[in-house]
């Protein structure tokens, strides 16, 4: 991220570029999303889980997911290495969850729990929450440099529910938190 004082342009002419900085960042922020758990394995022992909101379909022939993350997290190693990952949908009651996915996770490969979380594995091997309500287990078939993020598209090689699929979903607006902007 950089730091506060290098402000990213381009900036329309005329503006102030620290008060216009400030303006787009809050008009990034009202753009809805949901609110996820994306699951990474490096192939072997490694795992991590992180918290993420931009996260959406790419396309339904094939199925695709999209994850977008951002150059130095453990995640993006992960991805990049393992050519896999997993969304949870978190249920909106587990909201307090997703501050404990927000660095990298103390991973127990007896117990199968990620900071203490039991996950299980589908198809990829990359993990998922065992409390989610729903998961996508993808496979990475594109990567689109973002600027100082990436893009993994992953095609759905599993899905399913873990809990009553009227179970109400975690969105970003459930939470004070934001990210990006
Ligand atoms: C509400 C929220 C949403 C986030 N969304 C994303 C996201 O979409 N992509 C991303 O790379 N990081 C996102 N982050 C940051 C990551 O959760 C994490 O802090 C960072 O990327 C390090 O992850 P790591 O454990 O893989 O190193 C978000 C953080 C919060 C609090």
């Amino acid at each position: 991220m950089p730091a506060q004082h290098e402000l990213v342009g381009p900036f329309p002419d005329g503006v102030d570029p620290e008060e216009y900085d400030r303006l787009r960042r809050r008009v990034l922020w009202t753009m809805p999303s949901g609110l996820y758990v994306v699951g990474s394995t490096d192939g072997g022992e490694r795992r991590n889980a992180m918290t993420a909101n931009w996260v959406m379909q790419l396309s339904f022939d094939p199925k695709w997911v999209g994850v977008s993350i951002e150059h130095e997290a453990l995640t993006h190693e992960l991805i990049d290495a393992g050519g896999c990952f997993a969304v949870s949908m978190v249920d909106r009651e587990d909201r307090a969850i997703v501050r404990k996915f927000t660095k990298p996770v103390d991973v127990d490969l007896a117990a199968k729990t990620l900071n203490g979380f039991p996950y299980i594995e589908r198809v990829s091997g990359a993990p998922i929450l065992a409390q989610a309500v729903a998961f996508v287990d993808c496979k990475v078939r594109e990567r689109l440099s973002a600027g100082n993020h990436t893009l993994f598209a992953g095609e759905v090689v599993d899905a399913g529910f873990l809990k009553e699929e009227d179970t109400p979903l975690l969105r970003m607006e459930d939470t004070k938190m934001n990210y990006g902007g």
